[in-house]
């Protein structure tokens, strides 16, 4: 007989509690458990009954199908998907509300319907005039998408069952809830519950299904990890809201590389595909002005070239600020630390700003002698030289460290008119002298930044002259 029992589950991490506790043991978070009501059923979860069937196995070695795709033409999304939709996948695309996520969507499945793929798309947070609304804004209108507003999962799966579609959206998995369960929608409880019943859906009928959720306020989709750990992909549709930038990030992928982004364009008719961040990024950049540097990085497959700009600044408290917005406050704060210990400059009673500039968040170690190059400008108020690059990792020594694909940041670089590169001499293996190409200013250790800083500031004295 089905055990009636009361647990407590932690919202933010899933953890599952027997008492109620102001405070989760699994995740240090405070105020997250709620009860919720489960049915155990004792006789599944202790007896096993003989399946009469033995486990098959097989051989690593051997044939394996490639994936056939569903493309659906926006080459950005397209990319962080891996190179289209896996049929019998379930992909959970996160993202702070309003960011666009439903935009993007209700695009790339009107794309994809164009192309003769069954599409539906259900949405539990808009009725359907709302959805015709955004459709006939982004010129969508005539898109064969077959549309419902709905939020009880079993008539969902009931009418998915009917109409079989090639790919299902449901824009949310937060307002989704199974009268299997008396938890609350939104609920953990409910989210794991639903999340697997479609990914369950989603293999047994080589359909797609796309999940929407909302990410919590400090970055996580509400019952994260469960639901991260059931579906085959989770992307992230981030950006800043004040920008018109949208950045798609693969976090995780079975079926692609997880470091690939795609980068788009909030407008009037919805979301537009950037195929040049660089250029878009560095747009409205001013005259050289001290305090900025602009960093080479690759973002997944793709070299990107960001601004980073840094303002040093006397304090007026005690503590002095360290704010930090696109970049990791820790590797800031090593940053700091190594220049004061190996360059010799104090930042005690400094205010430290740094801003990655147009919203893009960077997590490249390589960013490290940008920010170092930003830092030292605003402190000796000098501009670095306009057309030069920068990238390089900086080690606890003081030294400089080459970073992965030289050539290809480089070669970005001068693509955008650049003429120098602030960088560590590239490894010698493997790269041959000609895949150099821009002149590069070669900075071994921190010191010698320093130096050609304060000697730019001090004397005037161009950048690439030698150290005396
Ligand atoms: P939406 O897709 O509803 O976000 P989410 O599903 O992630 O909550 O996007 C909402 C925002 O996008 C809203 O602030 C308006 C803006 N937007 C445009 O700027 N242009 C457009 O063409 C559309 C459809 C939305
Ligand atoms: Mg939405």
């Amino acid at each position: 007989m089905a055990k009636i029992s009361n647990i407590f589950v932690c919202q933010s991490c899933g953890g599952v509690h027997a008492k109620w506790s102001g405070r989760c043991d699994a995740c240090g978070e405070w105020n997250t458990l709620v009860e919720e009501v489960t049915a155990q059923n004792p006789s599944s979860a202790t007896k096993r009954r003989k399946s009469g069937r033995a486990l098959q196995f097989t051989a690593l070695e051997g044939e394996a199908k490639s994936l056939p795709r569903r493309v659906s033409g926006i080459g950005e999304f397209d990319r962080v998907t891996g190179g289209g939709l896996v049929p019998g996948s379930a992909i959970l695309v996160g993202g702070d509300p309003g960011i666009g996520k439903s935009t993007l969507l209700l695009q790339a499945v009107a794309k994809l319907a164009g192309k003769g793929h069954k599409v539906a798309y259900i949405s539990g947070e808009e009725a359907t005039d709302q959805v015709r609304r955004r459709a006939k804004r982004l010129g969508l209108s005539k898109a064969p998408v077959a549309l419902a507003a709905e939020t009880g999962l079993g008539p969902i799966l009931d009418g998915l069952m009917a109409e079989t579609p090639d790919i299902v959206v449901i824009d949310s998995i937060q307002t989704l809830w199974s009268d299997a369960l008396s938890a609350a929608p939104g609920t953990v409880a409910q989210v794991r519950a639903c999340a697997q019943e479609l990914t369950r859906f989603a293999k047994k009928r080589g359909c797609c299904v796309i999940l929407v959720g909302h990410v919590t306020k400090d970055g996580q989709i509400a019952g994260p990890r469960v639901v991260e750990h059931m579906v085959d992909a989770v992307l992230y549709f981030e950006g800043e809201r004040s920008h018109q930038f949208r950045i798609l990030r693969a976090h995780k992928n079975r079926f692609g590389p997880t470091d690939e982004i795609g980068v788009f364009e909030m407008g009037e008719k919805g979301l537009a595909e950037v195929l040049n961040p660089s250029a878009l990024f560095l747009d409205g950049r001013g005259d050289a002005a001290s305090g900025a540097a602009v960093f080479a990085g690759i973002e997944g497959s793709r070299p990107v070239l960001t601004e980073i700009q840094a303002l040093v600044a006397p304090s007026a408290f005690g503590t002095p600020r360290r704010a930090v917005v696109g970049w990791d406050t820790g590797r800031l704060a090593m940053v700091l630390a190594v220049i004061e210990a190996r360059g010799g400059i104090s930042f005690a009673g400094k205010d430290i700003y740094l801003n990655v500039a147009g919203g893009l968040k960077i997590n490249e170690p390589a960013a490290d002698l940008a920010v170092a190059a930003a830092i030292l400008s605003s402190h000796y108020d000098v501009a670095l030289p306009s057309d030069a690059v920068v990238f390089g990792e900086i080690s606890l020594s003081g030294d400089v460290r080459p970073v992965g694909r030289a050539d290809a940041r480089m070669k970005e670089a001068a693509k955008l008119g650049f003429g120098r590169a602030i960088a560590p001499a590239p490894l010698k293996s493997g790269n041959s002298k000609s895949s150099i190409a821009l002149p590069l200013i070669a900075i071994k250790t921190l010191p010698q930044l320093v130096d050609r800083v304060e000697s730019l500031a001090e004397r005037g004295r161009d950048f690439t002259a030698p150290q005396d």
